[in-house]
């Protein structure tokens, strides 16, 4: 049986894998932002997951405002990497996982989330900084990943309520597919960030801690915050960690902080990064 063993979730910073890319993580800004994903690099060399469910928003990379899926699953057999200005990063070609990405499309279909599939798409940074993080830069990523893209670039994002159930639609489609394999949910974005407007820059340090406070000791809470809540308090791009509730929501009530990472500033945007364990594991 496929298991969730373990939840992560990180910023996606743009400007973090142009540093990696560009030679630059050793630097005195951006060391410290590296320094603080040491843990969860150790982690994962000791956890060797066979797949990593990423959920994440594309940002007009494969989809623009010709086509808006609040809810998107790649079911492909691999990814390419988003030009998204200056090229693509370079780094490797995402590999996908389809039999367990269909057999999870199915069992979301079936359990009332209108899922699109998606067959061919390019993914942009939200997907391939997090890779970067957790595995550094790699001739071939160690990990196949299902993308599972979530609509928070355009009004209406989903609520987190609904981001919360279908988390925990996916822990169910995971325990029911028949193969042995070693499954990690995956949230990114956030934290706090506004990148437009008078308020560009903005970053709330106390907010973001609660968040990360919140993910374990008040989860129910949480799902039920409003987005005008996300968008007062921590920017009008802080309403990307709705994301991060479709991990929390995969891994049970009673789910244990492993270790978090928080860091500020990089680009504009505070570094939130937290490790979770799932009840049951
Ligand atoms: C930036 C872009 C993002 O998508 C994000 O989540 C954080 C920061 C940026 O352009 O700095
Ligand atoms: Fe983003």
């Amino acid at each position: 049986m496929a298991r969730i063993t373990a939840g992560i979730a990180t910023s996606h910073i743009p400007a973090v894998g142009a540093a990696l890319d560009n030679g630059r993580a050793g630097d005195s800004y951006w060391a410290p932002v590296f320094a603080g994903y040491d843990w969860a690099r150790e982690f994962e060399r000791a956890e060797r997951p066979d797949v990593v469910i990423l959920v994440y928003n594309d940002h007009a990379s494969a989809f623009d405002m010709k086509f808006i899926p609040t809810f998107a699953i790649g079911c492909g057999e691999a990814f390419g990497i988003a030009d998204e200005g200056w090229g693509p990063r370079p780094v490797p070609e995402v590999e996908g996982h389809p039999d367990l990405a269909w057999h999870i499309a199915q069992s979301l279909i079936l359990d009332e989330f209108d899922m699109t599939i998606i067959n061919e798409m390019e993914v942009d940074h939200a997907l391939t900084v997090p890779l970067s993080l957790m595995f550094g830069q790699a001739e071939r990523w160690p990990v196949k990943v299902i993308p599972l893209a979530v609509n928070v670039v355009t009004y209406p994002p989903p609520s987190g309520n609904r981001c919360w159930l279908l988390g925990e639609a996916i822990a169910r489609a995971v325990a029911s597919f028949d193969e042995d394999l070693n499954v990690q949910v995956w949230g990114t974005g956030g934290m706090s960030h506004q990148l437009q407007g008078p308020r560009a820059g903005l970053i709330n340090k106390p907010w973001d801690t609660a968040f990360l406070d919140r993910l374990t000791a008040d989860p129910g809470a949480l799902r039920h915050m409003p987005h005008i809540d996300y968008l007062r308090e921590a920017g009008s791009e802080g309403i990307e960690l709705v994301m991060w509730l479709i991990m929390r929501g995969a891994l049970g009530a009673q789910a244990q902080e492993l270790h978090r990472f928080y860091h500020v500033p990089a680009s504009n945007t505070a570094v939130g990064h937290i490790v979770l364990r799932p009840d049951a594991a």
